[in-house]
Order: structure tokens, then sequence, then C-alpha cells
């Protein structure tokens, strides 16, 4: 990261009486990034937004701001505006009242207003609804009206709380779409909270895994989804498959692991002999009929679940030797297998990815793909 961070957390926990919602939290967001905080719920993401927002002070670490400490500052001293993921509007005002309500408790003159208020309503696409009520718009308006309010203010620092969790799937694509834009032409930075994988990798410059009030891991979308620092991101992003084998031996990156007792080959630099978790997402499994004896080597099993998905068949498969059932994706163009058929199992080596399964290699640095660090 280039330049002073547009925002930089030190060592930020926070307790709620003995419950620890963050532990010591270090981040820098640059300027004009779309950072998202993926994790499940009750993990601290909104502490967190609330925390550089200025609604909570941490109990310790600090909060800066284009590298000034604010962690004393109240909120309507920083240069962040907050949009929540359900917004509530005032019902006595219109939309233009709604909107210019900063504004005008700022004192900015009415034609100043006017003008501020236009530029935000056309920024997300609802010009000419400046006399609307709040009863009279729908679900994905009033967030986008919410958006308009905080845009208003022209903030260095927008903080996205779920902001699309309760609209419906086709409004949340267009939605999606929406912010995007109005990212790039505002320029601001944009940090954005949700429990949606799909959404954070959609939406994203970055993503920070977290769990337990902790970072897991960050990266771009395609780091966090190809090369997962944990077998927690891994599952978390993409529901990828997570198999324990034994690194049998390594050849630069040819890695010769055992499955279910099968001697199979995965490609991924740094590893080492012994106990290894396999990373292998659904669509990278390739899962074929059964039509004859099968290889020494080769992987077999059972489909016990199918479920089209308009792109394709979802698979669960019970493998031979294999407690856990086997996640797998096949393109709607491949034939359709049917529940209790038998099947062979493969995968490209260098569609999977190994993690350490003991945890001393990772807290140790890892022989194994270290975690990916932000960069300094
Ligand atoms: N005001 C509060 N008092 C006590 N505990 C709180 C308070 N706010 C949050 N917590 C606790 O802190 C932890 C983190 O909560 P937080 O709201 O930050 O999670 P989250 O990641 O935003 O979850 P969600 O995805 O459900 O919104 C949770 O265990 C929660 O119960
Ligand atoms: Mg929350």
């Amino acid at each position: 990261m280039s330049g002073e961070a547009r925002v930089r957390l030190e060592g930020v926990s926070h307790r709620f009486g003995d419950v620890t919602a963050l532990r010591e939290m270090k981040l820098d967001v640059a300027d004009g990034e779309l950072l998202t905080l993926l994790g499940p719920s009750g993990c601290g993401k909104t502490t967190l937004l609330r925390i550089i927002a200025g609604f909570e002070r941490p109990t310790t670490g600090r909060v800066l701001l284009a590298g000034e400490d604010v962690t004393d500052r109240p909120a309507h001293r920083r240069a962040t505006n907050m949009v929540f993921q359900r917004s509530t509007l005032f019902p006595h005002l219109d939309v233009f009242g709604n909107v210019a309500f900063g504004l005008r408790v700022a004192g900015v003159p009415r034609a100043e207003q006017r003008e501020r208020v236009r530029e935000a309503l056309q920024l997300v696409s609802l010009e000419g609804y400046e006399h609307r009520r709040s009863h009279e718009l729908s679900g994905g308006q009033m967030q986008r009206i919410a958006l308009a309010r905080a845009l208003v203010n022209r903030p260095q620092v927008l903080l996205l709380d779920e902001p699309l969790a309760a609209l419906d799937l086709k409004i949340r694509l267009d939605m999606e779409a929406e912010l995007r834009r109005v990212h790039r032409e505002t320029g601001a930075t944009f940090l954005y909270v949700t429990h949606d994988q799909r959404e954070a990798m959609a939406l994203s410059d970055r993503i920070v895994v977290m769990n337990a009030g902790a970072v897991e891991q960050v990266g771009t979308p395609a780091e966090v989804y190809g090369r997962p620092a944990s077998t927690f991101a891994a599952r978390f992003v993409g529901d990828a498959n997570v198999l324990p084998v034994d690194v049998l031996d390594v050849s630069g990156d040819e890695v010769s692991v055992a499955l279910a007792e099968r001697r199979r080959q995965v490609t991924c630099a740094g590893a080492r002999g012994g106990p290894a978790w396999l990373v292998l997402r659904p669509e990278a499994v390739q899962v074929g009929r059964l039509a004859r004896e099968a290889g020494a080597d080769e992987l077999t099993g059972v489909v016990r679940d199918v479920a089209f998905r308009g792109t394709g068949f979802q698979y669960r498969i019970a493998v031979d030797a294999l407690e856990t059932e086997l996640k797998a994706e096949a393109p709607a163009s491949s034939p359709e297998l049917a529940v209790d058929e038998r099947v062979t199992v493969d995968w490209t080596p260098s569609a999977c990815w190994l993690l350490p399964r003991d945890d001393d290699a990772r807290a140790a640095g890892g022989p194994l793909p270290t975690r990916q660090e932000t960069p300094a």
C-alpha cells in the first residue's frame, strides 16, 4: 500500500462486559479502496464500524484517519459517514428534508443544499424524488436514499453496515452494481460489512475475513478464494471441501498426498511432508459415471444428493473410505448423475491448496502457504 492509510487500526480490542467483541485488530485501508469486512454473525463487524465512526470507544488501541489519531474524537467531528442495515428516514420529512438534514444542521446555505441534494440523488439514480415521503418508497429506494443522505456530506470514508441485507436478491444485484459505480464516481474510501461471501467477492478491492473478533486473512478476492490462509477462510469463502490428507512426497510444487488410502497429485508451493488439509473447491471436483472396474489409485464414491442450480448441478458425494461428504459442482452441459449412482472423483492438481494440519506450523509462520498479510 503506497502513501498514508486512509483508515488505520492499531491493536483495537473491544469488550462489552465479559464479551470480547474485537481482539487486537490491526488493519490499513488505502485511500479510495473498497474494503469488505466479511465474517459470520457476531464476529465483531458492526462493532468495528461503530468504533471507526466514533459511536463506540475501543477498550484498547487506536483509530487513525489519514494519519491523525481520532480515538477520542466524537463521531460528528470525523470525516466518516455510516449507512445502516435498515435505515430509518424521518417520516415527517420528504426525501429532500431527509437527505438535506445534515447540511441544514451544519448551516449550509439553502441554494447549496438544493444543489448537493440533487447531486446526491443523481448518484443513487433517484433524481426527481425530492418530494416523496418515506412511505412512498420501496425498500431498495429507501436504502438508496440512506446512501444519498451519507454521500451528501461528501465523506472521505463511507461505512456501510450490510446496507443490502434486507433486500431481495434481484435488487441486491442491481444495488451492488450501483455501489461499485458510486464508489468509482466519488473516489471515497468504502468500508463495507457483509456476511455474504458472494457479495464480498463481487464488490471488493480487498476482503478482510474475520472470525471471533480477529482478522483471519486479508487479501484480494482472488487471493482469499484461491489461497485461503486457514480452514476457516476456506470454508467460509466459497464453501470449500477441507479434507485431511498426508503429504507423502514433495518435488518442487508437485506434491503427492494420500487421501482415503489413494495416492493423488496436488500442485502447491512450499508443502512439506506430514499431515495437511487439502482445500478443494466444489467446482474443481470432477465427477464421472463409473462404468468399469476402478483403477487402484482412483477415488470412487456414491452420489448422495443432487440439486440443479441453473448454471449446473450440485452434488454431494460419499467418497469410499472418507468420512465427510464431498461437495462437487458440474456444468449444466454435463450429463446429470442420479442419486445412488457409482462415480469416480477427480480434480485438476492445480485447483487445490494445502494448509498445515498442526497449529504450531501456522503460529510459527508455517512452511506451507503463509498467511496473506496486509502489505505494510
Ligand atoms: N451493546 C452491546 N452490548 C453487549 N454485547 C454486545 C453489544 N453489541 C455487540 N455485542 C456483542 O459483541 C459481539 C460482536 O457483535 P457485532 O454486532 O459487532 O457482530 P456482527 O459481526 O456485526 O454480527 P451480525 O453479522 O450479526 O450483525 C457479539 O457477541 C455481540 O453479542
Ligand atoms: Mg452487524
